[in-house]
């Protein structure tokens, strides 16, 4: 399951990119925000991170203005890797080596289209394991 968080600055893009699952059949729980009314950031990561750790294959996409509020906030719990990623190569890269379980993009500073380009890397692209497996693994220690 695809899990949606964001805070106000986050809320247009997370919108667009509900749009595009909806469009493509794919379902997403949004966890919040709703409106462009001013909340905190680490609040929706803390519910994002709920529910992607209900099941192991859950992905998140996390929203803000810059992203790196969010990132910062989700990374706080041991069994979440989030990766704020701005091209195509970054997405990729997270999930190969990274083993990232947490997108987060900059509402602010990305348009609709290259969101889902990104969007589309992240969740096609598998875990390389081997020797990432090893560094994946002390993260959550
Ligand atoms: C909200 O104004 C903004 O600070 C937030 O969305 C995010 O960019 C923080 O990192």
């Amino acid at each position: 399951m695809i899990i949606l968080a964001c805070d106000h600055a986050g809320y247009k893009l997370k919108e667009q990119v509900k749009d595009f699952f909806s469009k493509e059949n794919i379902t997403t729980i949004d966890v919040g925000t709703y409106s462009l009314d001013s909340v905190d950031y680490p609040d929706y990561a803390k519910l994002g991170n709920e529910k992607v750790l209900e099941n192991v294959n859950n992905i998140g996409i996390y929203f803000c203005g810059t992203g790196i509020g969010m990132s910062i906030a989700a990374n706080r719990n041991p069994k979440i890797r989030a990766a704020l990623c701005m091209s195509n190569k970054y997405a990729e890269l997270a999930r190969r080596h990274n083993d990232a379980n947490v997108l987060v993009l900059p509402g602010r500073f990305m348009s609709r289209v290259k969101a889902i380009a990104i969007i589309k890397t992240f969740l096609t692209t598998k875990f390389d394991g081997e020797r990432h497996q090893r560094r994946v693994k002390k993260l959550s220690k």
